[in-house]
């Protein structure tokens, strides 16, 4: 893996992505960040050397390196899933190539259901902490302990400082912003009554098909990680209405000004 990274490295930075601090995943709900981007170069997931789609597939994706609020960011517009067929080390590789370009910090955004029925459709979720029910890991790899340690502390895998900046954030700006625990689950079918049960049960918050396998390669590259949901429907099991993607979205939809400005303001003050 560490020539394919070396390669894939030196082709972004003869882009001309240099040296960026932070690392953006636009999940859904947060696209428009970019409209606030000074964009300096993009580049096609297809054109990248190595990028999970180089080879496959078209993939409307692009790897955006510019600048927000003052600060040299590198943006992932588009994730990959395991649901789409990647394996949980394609889903992660853009992690590592923005660690190896310069980045600290990682910042994250995804769609999820509400398992927690205090918290309503349309609100904004901080994570705290995470279940992985993905069925494996992306570190089960030959030859992990070459790219970092292999049994990785996951003790605090999201970072309390930026967490508490989301918050004074979010309460200055009067953005409800719960806090609680993610867990990200294959998909893509949406779950059944009983699977929504069983994740209230387990001490879920929140439940969404992304976002764990990224933060746990950051916390294997030892970036600072955060990650924000967006509600998007409630998962009550005794009134389960059938699943309207066209409502998820229209959700994702109505909390985005607020998580774009969260995420912008974040990014001024860390
Ligand atoms: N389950 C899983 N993923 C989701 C959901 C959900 O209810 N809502 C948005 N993403």
């Amino acid at each position: 893996m560490i020539k394919f990274i070396t390669e894939t490295v030196d082709y972004l930075k003869e882009k001309g992505f240099d040296t960026p601090e932070i690392g953006i995943i636009l999940g859904t709900g947060l696209g428009q960040l970019i409209n606030d981007v000074e964009i300096i170069k993009e580049v096609s997931y297809n054109h990248i050397p190595n990028f999970p789609t180089a080879t496959v597939e078209f993939h409307k994706g692009k790897l955006i390196f510019g600048k927000l609020a003052g600060k040299k960011v590198v943006v992932m517009q588009g994730r990959f899933h395991v649901y789409e067929g990647y394996s949980l080390q394609d889903v992660t590789y853009p992690v590592r190539i923005m660690e190896k370009l310069g980045i600290h910090t990682l910042l994250v955004s995804n769609a999820a259901g509400a398992i927690n029925l205090d918290f309503k459709k349309g609100e904004l979720m901080l994570i705290d902490d995470h279940i992985n029910l993905q069925g494996s890991s992306p570190l089960a790899f030959q030859g992990v302990e070459q790219l970092g340690e292999r049994f990785v502390d996951m003790s605090a895998p999201y970072d309390t400082e930026i967490n508490s900046t989301f918050k004074n954030i979010a309460n200055a700006n009067g953005i409800k912003l719960h806090k609680g625990v993610y867990a990200s689950v294959v998909g893509p079918q949406l779950e059944t009554r009983a699977e929504y049960r069983m994740l209230k049960i387990m001490g879920a918050d929140a439940v969404g098909m992304s976002t764990v396998p990224e933060v746990i390669v950051a916390n294997h590259l030892k970036l600072k990680v955060a990650a924000v949901s967006v509600l998007t429907d409630e998962c009550d099991p005794d009134n389960l209405a059938p699943v309207d993607i066209a409502e998820i979205i229209a959700m994702a939809g109505k909390a985005e000004p607020d998580m774009v400005t969260l995420f912008k303001e974040l990014i001024e003050n860390i």
